[in-house]
């Protein structure tokens, strides 16, 4: 079986690329192409058809996303085009190559005001990012109709700088010392990217096998937590001082994030039957643990969406 993985210098892409490690796997990176990466821009339909016909995959999983909020206000073009375009173009490459596509989306579809959210609850949109993420989906249904469409919430997992995921950003502001509010209104999901990815991997195995499942699938983990949250977790296990750390409803107050966007995952589970759930008490200390002193870079080409 053969799999391209579109995004794979991500943080989600690297984890897919191991995940789909029995496969035949060709993953692309744009600006990052260290190792065995291939070096695709997502926004040309010649790159996208070279490559798909070169690789015939039976199975393409779309990882790209521009999901930095510095891009989505100042280079609004930008991220359209690595948000919605890419869909758009990787779709129409799947269909036409006869491969299954999965397409990863985000909770940021919901408005939070009414969870738990199911595959075919009304998605409203409250930013730039959410909005291109749903005219992704429906660019996707358009363009390839069979494609499974994958929507996760806020991710965590091995980062290559602090500031790739909340989680880690947060572990760093844990460790500095300096006071910070963090946002005690806003629940998220945090789902590690090798759990999202292991998912990604069990529901390409069922629509490689021909099943069609509904176009949309939810996975999230199960522990809903604030940021504030997350940061006194990382501090009583790491033994640090908690005294610089302030309760805030910075995010909530923006009313740009959703306060409570939970995916129900039912449908999914019945699908694939058991996953493990990575459980976040256990998980989060190895993956913060590199990032609490205050030498670690926090900034790398690529900053976290909030
Ligand atoms: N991270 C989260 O918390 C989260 C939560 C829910 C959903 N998602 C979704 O999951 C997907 C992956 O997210 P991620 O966190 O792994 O993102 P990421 O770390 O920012 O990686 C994005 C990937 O997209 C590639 N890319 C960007 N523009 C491109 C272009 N024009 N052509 C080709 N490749 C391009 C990047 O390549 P280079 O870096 O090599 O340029 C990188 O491989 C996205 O759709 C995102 O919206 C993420």
């Amino acid at each position: 079986m053969r799999a391209v993985i579109f995004g794979a210098s991500g943080l989600l892409g690297r984890r897919m690329v191991r995940a789909f490690g029995d496969m035949t796997v060709t993953g692309t990176g744009f600006s990052r192409t260290a190792g065995a990466l291939v070096a695709v821009d997502a926004t040309s339909a010649d790159a996208i058809a070279r490559l798909l016909g070169r690789e015939r995959p039976d199975i393409v999983v779309n990882c790209v996303g521009e999901r930095r909020p510095a891009v989505w206000a100042g280079e609004p073009d930008r991220a359209r085009a690595g948000n919605v375009d890419a869909a758009r173009l990787i779709a129409k490459g799947a269909r036409r190559c006869g491969a299954r596509l999965v397409h990863i989306s985000s909770d940021y579809v919901f408005d939070g005001m009414a969870p738990p959210y199911q595959p075919d609850s009304l998605p409203n949109p409250l930013n730039a990012y959410g909005r291109w993420k749903l005219t992704a989906e429906h660019a996707v249904r358009a363009a390839c109709p069979d494609a499974a469409i994958l929507r996760l919430p806020v991710l965590y997992g091995p980062v290559r700088f602090a500031a790739e995921t909340n989680l880690t950003e947060i572990a760093h502001q844990v460790a500095a010392g300096a006071p910070v509010q963090l946002d005690d209104v806003c629940v998220r999901y945090p789902t590690h990217a090798d759990e999202a990815a292991e998912v990604c991997r069990r529901l390409a195995e069922v629509l490689v096998k021909g099943k069609h499942l509904g176009s949309v699938a939810h996975w999230s983990a199960e522990q809903g937590l604030t940021k504030y949250q997350m940061a006194h977790l990382i501090a009583r296990r790491f033994d640090l001082p908690a005294g610089h750390l302030r309760a805030g409803e910075a995010d909530a107050a923006a009313g740009d994030r959703p306060v409570d966007a939970r995916l129900d995952c039912h449908d999914l589970l019945a699908a694939l039957g058991p996953v493990r759930h990575r459980l976040f008490d256990i998980e989060f200390p190895a993956v913060v643990e590199p990032w609490l002193t205050p030498a670690a870079p926090v900034r790398g080409r690529r900053k976290d969406r909030a």
